[in-house]
């Protein structure tokens, strides 16, 4: 059983064929470039790494069509991530100037599209037994990601936003991604139904803390670890898990400095939010909420049927998770 930090670097081995290979190469470069630009700036590989590891636990000999699998996903989430740093009017992601900012919005359009129809070439490549199941996951997943992402817009909007309908937006924007990853794996690995909606189950909750300590870095990280800017989600007004709690923990006085800030920009708005945010402990509150979805995590993680020790990786990858700071 390999690790997670393993399986990751079996991802990028098979990237790496398939660019030797072509994907990606060719003209018009203005549209290829962006695609490899984001590419190469790596990132963690999470999805395509427990997508492989699922699919390990259920069955030691790992197939072809688990690793287009992988690909998929990890082209779908750079996708995702492209337009979503438009959207989000981000300057930095993994430590570099975003694709938008470092060629042009109209490219990171079409570079984002392309790389979301190469995904679904991918799984053009799975068995006939998998590709329906496969197929219809990855559309759910697809759907939700953007029905997710639309929430997170609409929320900057909205003053109050109940803490239930944000866990619903992150389930949305990036939980169903992290579990699909995971299901998809199973599903090419021949597992039953039971166990492959078992490690759904898993996927989810883990997605869950997963974005709780994306929205905790954003405030609390530091740009060098991150790679993004810090600070963007408070200046963009987003309903993080943080927010939300500060609104309702707030006394009349610190309510109405809240909603003043709302209302400015820069970096008085950075430090201001970020004191209240940790005079009222809602940094700790974060940290606990992260707790109770790990703990989910696990729990479902126990149910699922195979020898204990095999899932070494997985209980691994949670404590990863949990005390990341990139
Ligand atoms: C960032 O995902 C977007 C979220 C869903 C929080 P990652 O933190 O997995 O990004 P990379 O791929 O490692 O850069
Ligand atoms: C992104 O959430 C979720 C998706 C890309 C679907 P965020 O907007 O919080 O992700 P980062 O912080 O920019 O990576
Ligand atoms: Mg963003
Ligand atoms: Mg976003
Ligand atoms: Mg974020």
């Amino acid at each position: 059983m390999l690790n997670f930090k393993e399986q990751a670097g079996q991802f990028e081995l098979f990237l790496e064929q398939q660019q030797e290979k072509g994907l990606f190469k060719g003209a018009p470069q203005n549209l290829y470039d962006p695609c490899n630009y984001m590419l190469q700036l790596g990132g963690k590989r999470i999805r395509p790494a427990v997508c492989l590891m699922a699919a390990e636990l259920f069955n030691p000999g790992i197939s072809e069509d688990v690793y287009w699998s992988a690909l998929a996903v990890e082209l779908f989430h750079n996708f995702t991530l492209v337009h979503d740093d438009i959207m989000d009017e981000a300057p930095l992601r993994r430590g570099k100037a975003t694709v938008y900012k470092q060629y042009t919005t109209t490219a990171a359009i079409l570079s984002g599209d392309v790389m979301n129809i190469y995904a679904y070439r991918c799984l053009q490549n799975l068995q006939p037994a998998n590709l329906p199941e496969v197929l219809r996951l990855f559309n759910k997943t697809a759907i939700e990601v953007c029905e997710g992402q639309q929430y997170d817009m609409d929320f900057e909007q909205q003053d109050i936003v109940a803490e239930a309908d944000y866990i619903e937006m992150i389930r949305l924007k990036t939980a169903v991604l992290l579990a699909a990853s995971m299901q998809m794996g199973a599903i090419c690995a021949n597992a039953s139904q039971e166990q492959a909606d078992m490690i759904y189950t898993f996927g989810l909750n883990l997605g869950i803390a997963f974005q709780l300590q994306d929205d905790f870095l954003d405030s609390f990280g530091t740009e060098a670890a991150v790679g993004k800017q810090i600070g963007g989600d408070i200046q963009a007004n987003k309903k993080t898990f943080l927010a939300i709690n500060a609104l309702s923990l707030a006394d009349a006085t610190t309510a109405m400095e809240l909603s003043r800030l709302k209302d400015i920009k820069g970096a008085d708005k950075l430090s201001k939010t970020l004191d209240i945010y940790q005079k009222l402990g809602v940094d700790i509150a974060c940290k606990k909420a992260i707790e109770q979805y790990t703990s989910k995590a696990l729990e479902a993680l126990d149910k699922i049927d195979v020898a204990q020790e095999r899932k070494q990786a997985f209980t691994d990858l949670l404590n990863f998770l949990m005390n990341r700071n990139s």
